[in-house]
């Protein structure tokens, strides 16, 4: 008599995660999604240059801030960049074991400088994220919020307030450089895992990673810069 089989259905998350594929697949799914999330944060954000003294802003924000779709949207962003990074920390400690000895030829020749430095990279973002959240997102969420005439958050004064700071503003500018540089990488990374590298599209895929990864980070640094420089132009 054979004995009963106890066939427990596998985890496909568990396997995605357990082999080496699927990790580069999810490495490059939360950052396109994360990609995805830099897009429409920089539209929102642009709305603070707007010549209305943050109105527009303010309307935006309160809108993001108590729209349920957005509310669950956000959540899977923090899930996303957590996941992000624990994936990115199993790729490099299983590539460093795999290679306990280095190829001095092969690493230097292969690998783009950028690809090299995407874990220090991505550890200045990290720390830029967490300033950021406890900046802005912590006070919207868990603070004391000065309203607007309106009876909305003012989100603007906030923002307005922070990047009177000279210091702030270049921590902005300096994480928006390492930002360039990781999307740099990333952005190319992620479209080759997902399969489309192609002679057709791999050329325009290229370009638009380049034009992206520049014009975004560029685009943000220029918040906090212009904003700083209305505050001493007033
Ligand atoms: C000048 C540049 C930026 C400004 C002015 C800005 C402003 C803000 C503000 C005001 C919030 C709070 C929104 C709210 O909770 O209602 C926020 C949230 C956030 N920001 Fe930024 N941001 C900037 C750049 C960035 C960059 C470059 C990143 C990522 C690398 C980022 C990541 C986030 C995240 C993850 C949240 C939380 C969003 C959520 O609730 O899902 N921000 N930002």
């Amino acid at each position: 008599m054979t004995a009963p089989q106890t066939s427990k259905k596998p985890n496909w998350f568990m396997q995605t995660l357990g082999s080496t594929i699927g990790r580069k697949l999810l490495m490059a799914l939360t950052g396109l999604f994360l990609i995805l999330f830099l897009t429409v944060h920089l539209i929102g954000n642009l709305q603070l240059l707007l010549p209305d003294n943050g109105k527009t802003f303010n309307e935006y924000a309160e809108f993001m801030g108590h729209n349920k779709l957005i509310q669950a949207v956000s959540f899977g962003n923090f899930f996303f960049i957590v996941l992000h990074i624990i994936v990115s920390l199993v790729l490099t400690f299983q590539n460093q074991s795999a290679r306990p000895v280095q190829y001095a030829y092969k690493s230097k020749t292969k690998i783009s400088p950028a690809a090299r430095q995407m874990m220090v990279l991505g550890t200045l973002i990290l720390i830029f994220i967490v300033v950021h959240l406890v900046n802005f997102w912590g006070k919207a969420k868990f603070g004391e919020m000065p309203k607007t005439a309106e009876g909305l958050h003012d989100l603007y004064l906030v923002t307005k307030t922070a990047f009177e700071s000279p210091v702030l503003v270049g921590l902005y500018v300096f994480s928006m450089i390492a930002l360039a540089f990781h999307l740099s990488h990333g952005f190319q990374s992620a479209f080759q895992t997902i399969g489309l590298n192609h002679n057709k599209y791999t050329p325009f895929i290229k370009t638009l990673g380049t034009i992206y990864s520049i014009g975004v980070p560029f685009l943000y640094a220029l918040i906090p810069i212009i904003m700083h420089i209305q505050f001493h132009l007033k």
